[in-house]
């Protein structure tokens, strides 16, 4: 089945079997392998990316579904020469150990900070909404869809709030 969208603002066209997700096309058909695999089950967050915009578990999204959309991985944010605002400050703050759920860190903060900005609730919870500042409880609220499993929560949140204010 034949699929086009554009990934970190290149056009791809893939054609896939309709089972495969859309993390396995990243990963496998695409060589982008800034998304992890962790749980494979919407459990851990390692896989997410945006697509038009918004914070998706690509291992639970079938790659087929997403004829004409925006997707955006780690790889599309910045470069290890060229660091986003949100990669520094994780670097700055230490909001990794050993490493491998930053890319859905980073890539969950990216689509919350802009749900935030943007007055949107959260996907958690509905009695929050969007402030340009937030507070470490509702940023660990918000981001509360992506285990690190060293621990490294209050230096991810370090991260995050200092990009958000
Ligand atoms: Fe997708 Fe864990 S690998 S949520």
């Amino acid at each position: 089945m034949k699929v086009s969208f554009h990934v970190n603002g290149e056009a791809r066209a893939l054609d896939l079997d309709p089972r495969v997700t859309l993390l396995d096309a990243l990963r496998d058909h695409l060589e982008l392998t800034g998304s992890k695999k962790g749980c494979d089950h919407g459990q851990c967050g390692a896989c997410t990316v945006l697509v038009d915009g918004r914070r998706v578990n690509s291992c639970l999204s079938l790659a087929v579904m997403h004829e004409g959309s925006e997707i955006t991985t780690i790889e599309g944010l910045g470069t290890p020469e060229n660091l986003n605002p949100l990669q520094q400050e994780f670097v700055s703050c230490d909001g990794y150990q050993c490493g491998y759920c930053t890319p859905g860190q980073i890539m969950s903060a990216t689509g919350m900070l802009a749900e935030a900005a943007e007055g949107a609730p959260s996907h958690v919870s509905d009695s929050l909404t969007g402030k340009a500042e937030l507070s470490d409880a509702e940023i660990a609220e918000r981001m509360s869809g992506n285990l690190c499993r060293c621990s490294a929560y209050p230096f991810i949140r370090e991260a995050i709030s200092r990009v958000a204010e």
